[in-house]
């Protein structure tokens, strides 16, 4: 298996220089440069005119398949590969895979024209100027990447260079990858092969995944190569001179609106980090308000009211410090580890990075806590479960917070009933028989000694309080991600623990009341 911790080697090898002065063969620009909006708009839209691209996405899982199919909305020709062929044909039959919004509505609109679908890389390749590598790159057991899907889309790339190609990383990779895709494709028999390799991160999120590419914040582009780079601005020439939104059949902007996005350039090095350090820092917001909620336990604070205080300074932001049971999903906890490694593997030392993932783990660990502590005894009680996806709005359960909370659970003997309004298929997969799954939250909460809520899905806010207090043998609620306010849980007459927030208890006698009214 080829991990990240191989690259730094091999581009030792290749340049015998220290890592802060490694020379390439290619100078690598380390300027980065903002291209202001105003800028954009008078050249970039000629640049537009110029022509619709030819381009290859290699890989259809999340960020390959969103990608291809928004590069086809900019007007682009585009060829997705896949090397699994059951996906290619389901992609060819009109199926979307993931459950994303409005990715349907793009594929029926692309599919077959400017959106084909193919399983091999070589074709596809031969037949584009510009081919992004979106291929998975999971962790290894030691937290760095394994880059082995990226090795062999790079060595059947070197066999397909046709004429000057713009290779784009588009796959979450560790510093250096560009480097190392370049040397993978310089091999001896491909000497005069003539490209450039640039990274271009994805900052897209599960649910959201399609505006997030066609509305982004930011696009960060990291190029060595003034010709590669060119090449780059015309690609989202729609998206950075604002022409797409004006389209009448623009997906529309997601509010709040955001501007056009900052365009900005970077040494390739420099984008692989942004992304490794975007991620890392999102994480560290989550960590650090969870962290607070507890101190905010310990002294009787509300960590909600702390939040409207520490988000309105706007340098600070309100964004990303819903206090709860920790951050999940195919990129955070992976991300984090893989920024450690390679910190690590380049002998700098970030101790800040094991400290978000402790905390991370030690929220659950603390809810677990919570439950026994709200049950006394936690062996062979009913518990219902809202929410399995790692977030709301997605049916992906990867490195769910409420998988490993009900794991935990299931090991400490609880009989557990759940429901989730997208993912209880893909809980199935690794939970198998071991959870009852309900047809509705009051289903799940029937007879139930507890009611845990372990997903954000906002569809939870509105349930009918009364009637799952009246379903519960007694009326508690466990709310790892605060979606209740309290004074809703007051005047519904239950016991309610949430995160970073005082305990609400029910008096014993409006206990008694609520189970004889069953
Ligand atoms: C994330 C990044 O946001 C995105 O830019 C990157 O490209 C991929 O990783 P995603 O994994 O889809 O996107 O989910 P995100 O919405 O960021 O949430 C990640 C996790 O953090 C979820 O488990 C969510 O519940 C949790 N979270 C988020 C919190 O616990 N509190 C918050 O305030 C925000």
């Amino acid at each position: 298996m080829l991990r990240s911790s191989s690259i730094k080697n091999e581009v030792e090898s290749r340049f015998t220089c220290s890592y802060d002065l490694t020379i390439t063969p290619h100078s690598i620009d380390t300027d980065t440069r903002i291209i202001p909006s105003n800028w954009c708009a008078g050249f970039v839209f000629a640049w537009r005119k110029a022509r619709d691209m030819q381009i290859s996405v290699i890989g259809s899982g999340y960020v390959g398949l969103v990608a291809a199919t928004c590069l086809a909305e900019l007007g682009h020709n585009v060829i997705c590969v896949d090397s699994d062929s059951a996906k290619i044909a389901a992609l060819n039959a009109g199926e979307t895979l993931i459950h994303e919004d409005c990715l349907q509505e793009l594929l029926s609109r692309h599919r077959g024209t400017r959106l084909l679908f193919s399983t091999s890389v070589q074709e596809a390749a031969r037949n584009s100027l510009v081919i992004f590598i979106a291929v998975g790159t999971p962790s290894a057991d030691d937290g760095s990447v394994d880059l082995s899907c990226v090795e062999a889309v790079a060595r059947s790339l070197a066999g397909a260079m046709n004429g000057y190609k713009v290779i784009v990383e588009k796959s979450t990779v560790p510093v250096y990858t560009s480097e190392w895709v370049q040397n993978a494709l310089t091999s001896k028999d491909h000497a005069h092969a003539e490209f450039d390799v640039v990274s271009n991160p994805e900052f897209l999120r599960e649910g959201t995944a399609v505006t997030d590419f066609l509305y982004p914040d930011r696009i960060v582009v990291g190029s060595s190569s003034e010709r590669a780079a060119g090449i780059m601005r015309e690609i989202y020439a729609p998206l950075i001179d604002g022409s797409y939104a004006q389209l009448a059949s623009a997906v529309p902007k997601p509010e709040p609106a955001r501007p056009i996005p900052m365009y900005i350039e970077t040494s390739p090095r420099s984008a692989e980090l942004i992304k490794h350090a975007s991620n890392a820092f999102l994480a560290l917001k989550i960590s650090f308000i969870n962290a607070v909620a507890s101190f905010c336990e310990s002294v009787g604070a509300n960590i909600e009211e702390v939040c409207r205080g520490i988000g309105s300074d706007s340098r600070i932001g309100p964004e990303f410090l819903r206090a709860g049971i920790g951050y999940g999903g195919s990129c955070f906890p992976k991300d984090v580890a893989a920024f450690r490694a390679v910190t690590h593997e380049f002998g700098f030392e970030f101790p800040l990075l094991d400290e978000i993932k402790r905390i991370n783990e030690e929220q659950r660990a603390r809810f677990i806590r919570k439950v026994r502590g709200a049950l006394r005894t936690i062996k062979g009680k009913r518990l219902a479960v809202l929410g399995l996806a790692f977030k709301d709005g997605t049916d992906d359960v990867r490195e769910s917070p409420a998988i490993k909370v009900i794991e935990q659970l299931l090991e400490e003997k609880c009989q557990i009933t759940a429901f989730d309004p997208a993912a209880m298929d893909r809980a199935r997969e690794i939970l198998d028989g071991r959870v009852s799954y309900a047809a509705d939250a009051y289903a799940a909460a029937d007879g139930a000694d507890a009611l845990l809520i372990l997903t954000e899905w906002k569809e939870f806010a509105n349930l009918d309080l009364v009637r799952i207090k009246r379903l519960l043998r007694s009326p508690i609620v466990l709310d790892g991600r605060n979606v209740f306010s309290q004074a809703e849980m007051a005047e519904a007459g239950i016991t309610y623990h949430s995160i970073g927030r005082p305990t609400l208890e029910v008096s014993p006698s409006l206990l008694k009341k609520g189970q004889s009214s069953r």
